[in-house]
């Protein structure tokens, strides 16, 4: 009752959003406690009520207060062609804001694809280049969450372990949570048993799809691809892109949309 809250800071780069919406239909723990009692969100341009100056001026304030204690979150990717001038904030360029903010944080979570590979905008021909976090910032931990988005809960839990534990959950070589990217989708898919027994859908709609058979044939990057969906799953534990009849994309995975098409197998 006693402690205070810890101060996050979270910084939206070159991004679409949808991992801010990820985030807010986590239900377990459910995204309003963590707002309201675990964390104190200062500055985020998609949740707070403030806009403008206002803004920037709680984003300062808890920069200069809680220097070396806040928590900072990024999402998106961090261009650096023409002088960094593909994505301004508050008249600063994302490069410039990224080293201020970084400069008095604890830890850096860079939140989804963009802000730990550069995703959809590094992608060939890459024409603002478009940088994940860590190629900037080097001398702070970082927590890298990637999926595109990452699960909701998977990033609720994230805060609330560093909130509880007051350090980072366990981290593998790449700096992901290996509680959530230690196994591979198809370890825990569903649709396991097909693959095992060699059955697949050919295309995604012939006979052997209506009998929800294994989607390698139709491009299913889980064999190869680390994240927790068929575990946690998504909207609530509902599902999730192969339970909907869609392979996995490979959306957690480096430079996945260079990596080949999301429907054939090369
Ligand atoms: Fe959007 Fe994907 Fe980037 Fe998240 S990682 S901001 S979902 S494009
Ligand atoms: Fe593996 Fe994809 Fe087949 Fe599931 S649908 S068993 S993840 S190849
Ligand atoms: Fe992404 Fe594959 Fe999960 S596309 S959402 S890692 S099933």
């Amino acid at each position: 009752e006693t402690t205070p809250r810890l101060p996050v800071i979270w910084e939206h780069f070159q991004e679409c959003t949808c991992c801010s919406e990820s985030f807010i239909r986590s239900d377990h723990p459910i995204v309003a406690d963590i707002i309201l009692d675990k964390i104190s969100l200062d500055y985020t341009l998609t949740l707070m009520a403030a806009s403008g100056h206002q803004a920037e001026a709680a984003k300062k304030a808890t920069m200069d207060k809680y220097k070396g204690e806040y928590i900072l979150c990024v999402e998106g990717s961090v261009p650096l062609g023409a002088d960094g001038n593909y994505c301004c904030i508050a008249g600063k360029s994302a490069l410039e804001t990224l080293k201020e903010s970084a400069a008095g944080a604890k830890a850096i979570i860079a939140w989804g694809s963009c802000a730990t590979t550069g995703c959809v905008q590094a992608a060939k021909p890459n024409p603002t280049g478009a940088v994940p976090i860590e190629k900037i910032i080097t001398d702070k931990p970082i927590i890298n969450v990637p999926g595109c988005p990452p699960i909701g809960e998977v990033m609720a839990g994230i805060i609330v372990h560093v909130v509880t534990f007051g350090r980072l959950p366990e981290l593998d070589s790449a700096g992901r949570p290996k509680a959530f990217y230690s196994k591979r989708v198809h370890d825990s898919c569903y649709r396991r048993p097909y693959f095992d027994a060699g059955l697949f859908a050919e295309t995604f709609d012939d006979e052997n799809a209506k009998k929800g058979y294994c989607l390698y044939k139709v491009g299913c990057k889980g064999p190869s691809t680390y994240n927790a969906c068929g575990n946690i799953r998504w909207n609530g534990g509902v599902s999730y892109p192969i339970q909907s009849g869609h392979g996995c994309i490979g959306c957690s995975s480096n430079n996945f949309w260079d990596a080949g098409s999301f429907y054939t197998r090369d």
